[in-house]
């Protein structure tokens, strides 16, 4: 199975990998950084030289994002492409708030669900919903629109920019937390991304700021996290995978296992490549609702 031919939706959905480590929907990353689908950009040296913390890595993570809110016990936040609810848990353990977690993947809001059904905190306090956030959401009233590694797969941001301003009260926040191109890269690297993530929709991060901006919202807070990728991921990636991961994944899914862990080592490498250069970075950003 190719990863490249899938459109994300089913990219998702067919997840024979996933599925054998119980988080069908999470992919390649199930074994890695289990249910948090993102890449643990933190300083943090001790984490990055040993796979096995990758995990608490993208815990910390999304905490470092979810510092930037302020949430406030009681509030609510819109999660956007949620994937199998990991930061969501978190969002709910650690600030008390109340999050709808949405997603285009039906199997990925299952497991979502499966999971949550196991505390009572998590079952009550998140929703799921199959949504596209490049369409208007039925509720206008949340404290927060949450998107995390997500953007490279939304095709218009203008609308999902207006949509997520669409569902925020006023004055609500607007984290978006992901990999950005710089100025710096060209088409071929477009084309090189495309190959290996499934998307043709990685956007430059100057032009994301200046339709965040124009879209009605305030930026408040802007972080680069680019020299992670140029550091300790670079460092440590392709040893800490052999080591740790590509095995695991070898054994548990004989017949997909090494062409997917394959896949996934060249697609890593590849962006490490283009953040070493300075094409690509990671950013996160708060931004008002004005
Ligand atoms: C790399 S995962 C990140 C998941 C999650 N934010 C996390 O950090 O664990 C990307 C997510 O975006 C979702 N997604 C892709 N296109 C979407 C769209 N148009 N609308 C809503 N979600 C979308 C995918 O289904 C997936 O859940």
């Amino acid at each position: 199975m190719s990863a490249s031919i899938l459109a994300p939706r089913d990219y998702y959905n067919l997840d024979p990998v996933g599925a054998k480590r119980d988080l069908t929907g999470a992919g390649t990353l199930a074994y890695i950084t289990q249910d948090q689908l993102h890449p643990p950009m933190v300083d943090d040296e001790e984490i990055w030289q040993d796979g096995r913390r990758w995990h608490e890595g993208s815990i910390m993570h999304t905490l470092d994002a979810a510092a930037l809110c302020e949430f406030h016990p009681g509030q609510t936040v819109l999660d956007i492409g949620g994937g199998v609810g990991g930061p969501a848990r978190l969002l709910v353990d650690y600030f008390d708030v109340d999050v709808v977690c949405t997603s285009i993947s039906e199997e990925q809001l299952k497991t979502c669900q499966r999971i949550n059904a196991s505390k009572p905190a998590w079952k009550y306090h998140i929703k799921t919903m199959t949504h596209d956030c490049q369409k208007p959401f039925i509720r206008t009233n949340f404290n927060c629109v949450w998107s995390m590694n997500m953007l490279y797969h939304i095709e218009s941001k203008l609308d999902m920019l207006q949509n997520a301003r669409r569902s925020l009260d006023k004055g609500g926040r607007l984290m978006i937390d992901d990999w950005m191109l710089t100025p710096r890269a060209t088409q071929y690297d477009r084309k090189v991304l495309g190959h290996h993530f499934i998307s043709s929709h990685f956007a430059v991060r100057e032009d994301i700021l200046s339709l965040i901006a124009s879209s009605g919202f305030r930026i408040s807070h802007f972080q680069e996290l680019g020299h992670i990728g140029r550091t300790h991921l670079a460092h440590h990636f392709t040893e800490q995978f052999d080591k740790h991961f590509r095995k695991m994944i070898i054994e548990s899914n004989p017949e997909y296992g090494p062409s997917i862990a394959e896949h996934f080592c060249d697609a890593i490498t590849a962006t490490i490549d283009l953040y070493l250069q300075e094409k690509l970075t990671y950013c996160r950003i708060l931004a008002i609702k004005e």
